[in-house]
């Protein structure tokens, strides 16, 4: 394969000598293409479901690009990411656990909720922008980063731009309910998009005036006096949470925010990957990395009018899809560019799709975890386990699975293999270069076992493991700790008690011995396996065993990125754009697209 294909560039070479005069200049642009390392597009979807994607065995659902992709390379069907965004966009980005760098919180908080929390991705931590920058590659971060955008006193700094990322467009938070149009908090009845210190400022006087006049009239005593501006004060309180909530509806291009509040539904898809298209332009003649990180499917969701109805699965499934119409527009445009060769394409979900995800009339706006047991927010196999595929042209064969047990940390080793960059030596990397089981995918079982063992943290909390023998052709996951599901509307399993699952406490049942699967035979895991069983019984002695060596492999003291006082709001040091009091922007671009589409 290989062979042909140099000869072929060989007589390439030579009808170049002939027939060009620039011969000196065409020879030596040639071998810089051929010897130049791959670009890298690694896509995240957010928590898209193992049974949300029609190559995965969902016929339904219409994701023909994502499912090309697979044909075009190789399947991992048990690949495993961790329960919640942001640690699991932390162990893709770095390569190692979350609990190695303080993403592994022991609070129910684990993940940042506002632009304006302190904490985030520690500057010493190499991500997979600074590895590929030092290899001379051009790097872009399009949609979600929510990996924290402070900056602590000696300047180390947790954005994108801080991080490796030449060039950054998106959220810095995350999208959440409060972003979309529906699922306003009654309690703000006529209060639009946004809320401003002055205008709470006003509110608060009006209400100050207002109960002055009452109180002037006798109408009301000084006790209802009092009582008025307590309940005033606590409305303006409310406002200014939810409204801090919103402060992440924002779109920031590197360090400035371009759009104020977020318009969703205003082409927002295709603003995202527009930037990427155009980065990719710009970039074609020198290698890149582009890390296309999709705002969908989280709620709230949304859609451009033409996906409206798109599918034939409501609103959840329009978002699918529109997501799919973004991935084949980012690859046609490598293949536009003539760099489809010569790109390695990864596409993965950050979690599995969140199953309590419903309206108040009971329509589901999460994703679906197929045959798998939870979701998003715990160690069930719907939480933790992730559709993903990868396509590297001429390396990994067309349209194979890989079936045994790889995680979100391989990316970075991996991508370090195909582009030649060097891995720092210095810290324990979790990862491992998937490449010698994606080159022959088509005769997995000769294959080594990358992963004998693997962990399953919930936050700090060790939850789970999986254990697959070198030479078996089972896996097993032992539960240590694991989420109370209990039905929910339509009957659903998930946590519907507490809405986002914890990883300790009440809710969460603790099993002592571990609760044991074999996840061969029982993907759903709901047959455990008799823990009094010899068999069994050796099968937990080595998962307890590997579980001590892991723990003596973590640093004694970190730096916890989700304390209270990281993780807590602060209004005054919001980025913002605009001028008081309305603080808003719009995103130029936005203009020119609805001029083109002639909607303006
Ligand atoms: C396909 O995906 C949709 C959207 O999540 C879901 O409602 C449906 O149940 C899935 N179908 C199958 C067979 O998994
Ligand atoms: C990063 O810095 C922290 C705090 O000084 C330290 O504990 C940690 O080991 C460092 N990490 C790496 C990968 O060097």
């Amino acid at each position: 394969m290989y062979t042909t294909k140099k000869k072929t560039c060989i007589w390439k070479l030579v009808a170049l000598l002939l027939f060009l005069d620039g011969v000196g200049m065409a020879l030596s642009a040639e071998v810089d293409v051929e010897t130049r390392p791959p670009n890298v597009v690694l896509f995240i979807m957010d928590d898209v479901g193992m049974g949300d994607i029609g190559c995965f065995g969902n016929h339904t659902i219409k994701t023909p690009n994502i499912d090309g992709l697979a044909r075009d390379g190789a399947r991992l069907t048990q690949h495993m990411a961790f329960s919640m965004c942001t640690p699991s966009r932390a162990a893709l980005m770095t390569g190692r656990l979350p609990v190695r760098y303080g993403f592994g919180s022991k609070h129910p908080m684990r993940v940042f909720m506002f632009s304006s929390s302190h904490g985030g991705l520690p500057s010493n931590e190499t991500t997979i922008a600074e590895l590929l920058k030092g290899s001379g590659y051009a790097t872009a971060l399009i949609g979600k980063w929510h990996l924290g955008i402070s900056c602590k006193e000696n300047n180390s700094c947790s954005d994108p731009n801080s991080q490796g990322f030449d060039y950054f467009f998106g959220l810095p938070v995350t999208n959440f309910r409060d972003c979309g149009t529906d699922n306003i908090i009654p309690v703000l009845w006529g209060m639009s998009k946004k809320v401003t210190l002055s205008e709470m400022l006003t509110n608060l006087a009006i209400a100050c005036v207002f109960a002055f006049l009452l109180a002037g009239t006798k109408l009301i005593g000084l006790r209802g006096f009092i009582f008025f501006m307590v309940v005033a004060l606590a409305g303006n309180i409310l406002l200014a949470c939810r409204d801090d909530i919103r402060s992440n509806c924002v779109l920031m291009e590197n360090h400035s925010i371009v759009e104020q509040p977020l318009l969703l539904n205003e082409h927002l898809t295709e603003r995202l990957h527009s930037r990427a298209i155009q980065f990719v332009e710009q970039n074609q003649n020198q290698p890149f990395l582009l890390v296309m990180s999709f705002v969908q499917a989280h709620t709230a969701l949304f859609n451009n009018k033409e996906f409206r109805n798109h599918s034939v699965h409501g609103y959840y499934g329009d978002n699918i899809e529109e997501m799919d119409w973004s991935v084949g527009e980012v690859l046609k445009s490598l293949k536009r560019l003539g760099l489809e060769e010569k790109t390695f394409v990864y596409l993965t979900s950050d979690n599995g799709g969140h199953v309590e995800e419903f309206t108040d009339a009971g329509e589901r706006q999460g994703g679906w975890n197929g045959v798998y047991k939870g979701g998003k927010t715990n160690t069930w196999e719907g939480g933790i386990r992730v559709p993903a595929i990868v396509k590297y042209p001429g390396h990994i064969p067309l349209d194979t699975v890989v079936s045994q047990p790889t995680h979100l940390p391989d990316v970075l080793p991996t991508v370090a293999r195909v582009t030649g960059a060097q891995l720092p030596d210095d810290r324990v990397y979790d990862g491992r270069d998937m490449m010698p089981l994606l080159t022959h995918a088509d005769h997995a079982e000769k294959q080594e076992i990358l992963h004998e063992f693997m962990f399953h943290y919930c936050g700090g909390f060790l939850n789970a493991a999986r254990y697959t023998p070198q030479n078996g052709d089972t896996t097993y996951k032992l539960h240590y700790a694991s989420s109370h599901l209990v039905p929910g509307i339509h009957g659903v399993m998930g946590c519907f008690d507490v809405f986002a699952c914890e990883c300790e406490g009440n809710s969460v049942d603790r099993h002592d011995p571990p609760l044991v699967y074999d996840l061969s035979s029982d993907p759903s895991e709901v047959n455990p396996l008799d823990s009094n069983d010899p068999k069994v019984k050796i099968v937990i002695r080595k998962v307890n065993e590997a579980v001590a060596t892991h723990r003596k492999s973590l640093p004694r003291n970190t730096d916890h990125q989700f304390t209270g006082s990281n993780l807590m709001s602060r209004p005054w040091e919001r980025p913002r754009c605009g001028r008081f009091p309305h603080f808003t922007c719009t995103d130029p671009y936005l203009d020119q697209l609805k001029k083109l589409n002639g909607e303006i």
